[in-house]
């Protein structure tokens, strides 16, 4: 089962040995120009689609056997590669749900790439909101999508993201099986979950039932920044890149492409032992801090119940940064690379801050009134106003502070006090409305 094969590295670094005159692009010519910071490989193995390096939406050549060896490795029917982040696999996967003409079904819980790729694709949202939690991390009911489900007879898919930011998951076995139920897809955002296969108990996505899902390479996995993996549970990979290109550059990062080809064989290798004992030392450190309330499902997402701003204050003043903070919490993010020695010096790190007890979080106001329709929202004329003005005006395009990038009001709400209140909390003082 294991990809040891590297189709994409073997014809770089043949390609680099050859020497080749480089009549072609990137202007660089392969070569670091003098005085850069950047080490002389990523020139070297720049390349673009030149003949033997296949052509990412039309692969048949070391791309796609990269990807099916991939794809064999998460235990998948197909996978196709992005060098577009879980951004262009999230806007794939909504093309695809287009074209099969399905309405789609959202937990409230999402990435603004969601929202954007709904904008642009002109598709309207039935949202699903959580029970318990906020909009960053929410608990959802299983119940909640089979009522939306069963509230209209005609073909739906059912959106989640899991893990939430903070690590949280969702019941995808039980979603899975309310959607089958209803001839219903199950789509899952896991951009935090590309590990999550390799776990003792595989925890992915696609393992539980879910139809397709995208994975961020580059967050869990020692990949470069903008790589992802669009998983799918049938073999229609050549059909999702004609969605993929619809949105994504033609000239897609080799360097990128070759990192998700590297992260692959680390996994192969001794990366999957690696995860497993990063999840043990995880807990192991949970354990030790006795002093934190720690939140979330996902061992390698080491989320903190605390008022995170100021825990992260006290990280960043002995040079370690987190991931994400807010009032309610802090996330540290854990990886297969990581070694004891970062393990004892989080650990220390810790021991030498004062968590105080996090914020209450306001509770979820009322569903707002769809005054206009996401996209025409969206595409409007809009204006920034203070939130003191925003109560009654229409949401224009989402500007939400990344991370998360979890969008609070939606384009074409209308705006209301308690919603103000909400965006308040997590520090937001101006929105864009529709003029
Ligand atoms: C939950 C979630 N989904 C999707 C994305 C988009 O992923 P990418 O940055 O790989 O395009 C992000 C990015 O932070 C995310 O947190």
């Amino acid at each position: 089962m294991l990809q040891k094969k590297a189709p994409i590295t073997d014809f770089l670094v043949q390609y680099v040995k050859n020497d080749t005159f480089r009549a072609h692009m990137p202007g660089h010519k392969g070569r670091a120009l003098p005085g850069t910071s950047l080490p002389a490989a990523a020139f070297a193995w720049d390349i673009t689609e030149i003949a033997g390096a296949d052509s990412l939406f039309e692969a048949d050549g070391i791309l796609r056997a990269s990807e099916q060896a991939a794809a064999q490795l998460y235990g998948g029917a197909d996978c196709c590669f992005s060098a577009g982040g879980s951004t262009l696999c999230i806007q794939a996967m909504l093309a695809k749900m287009k074209a099969e003409r399905r309405r789609i079904i959202a937990a409230r819980t999402v990435h603004r790439a969601f929202l954007n790729a709904c904008i642009l694709l002109d598709l309207p949202v039935t949202w699903v909101y959580p029970r318990n939690g906020g909009l960053i991390a929410g608990a959802y009911a299983a119940e909640d999508f089979e009522r939306a489900l069963a509230s209209d007879p005609s073909p739906a898919c059912v959106y989640v993201t899991s893990p939430d930011y903070c690590g949280n998951m969702q019941d995808i076995a039980a979603l899975s099986t309310i959607c089958k139920s209803h001839g219903a897809r199950l789509l899952v955002d896991n951009a935090h979950g590309a590990h999550l296969a390799f776990l003792p108990e595989n925890r992915h996505p696609l393992a539980l039932g879910a139809d397709f899902c995208c994975d961020s390479a580059h967050k869990m996995l020692p990949s470069l920044t903008g790589a992802a993996l669009l998983h799918c549970s049938e073999g229609c990979g050549m059909e999702m890149k004609q969605y993929m290109q619809l949105f994504g550059s033609t000239s897609p990062s080799y360097l990128i492409l070759q990192s998700i080809e590297g992260a692959m064989v680390h996994l192969a290798n001794d990366g999957i032992s690696r995860i497993q004992a990063c999840a043990r030392r995880a807990q192991q450190l949970r354990e030790r801090l006795s002093q934190y309330a720690f939140a979330g499902d996902d061992p390698l997402h080491l989320t903190i119940a605390c008022d995170g701003e100021q825990l992260a204050a006290e990280l960043r003043a002995q040079n370690v940064e987190c991931e994400y903070a807010d009032r309610t919490c802090l996330v540290l993010l854990l990886s297969p690379v990581m070694e004891e020695a970062d393990f004892v010096r989080l650990e220390t790190a810790l021991n030498a801050c004062a968590p105080q007890p996090p914020a209450t979080l306001p509770t979820l106001p009322e569903p707002a009134e769809q005054a206009l329709p996401m996209r025409e929202a969206a595409l409007s004329a809009w204006e920034i106003v203070p939130l003191s003005q925003a109560a009654g005006r229409i949401c224009g395009p989402v500007q939400v502070p990344c991370p998360p990038a979890v969008p609070l009001v939606i384009s074409g709400e209308r705006i209301t006090p308690e919603w103000c209140d909400l965006m308040r909390f997590y520090g937001i003082e101006t929105i864009a409305v529709v003029r």
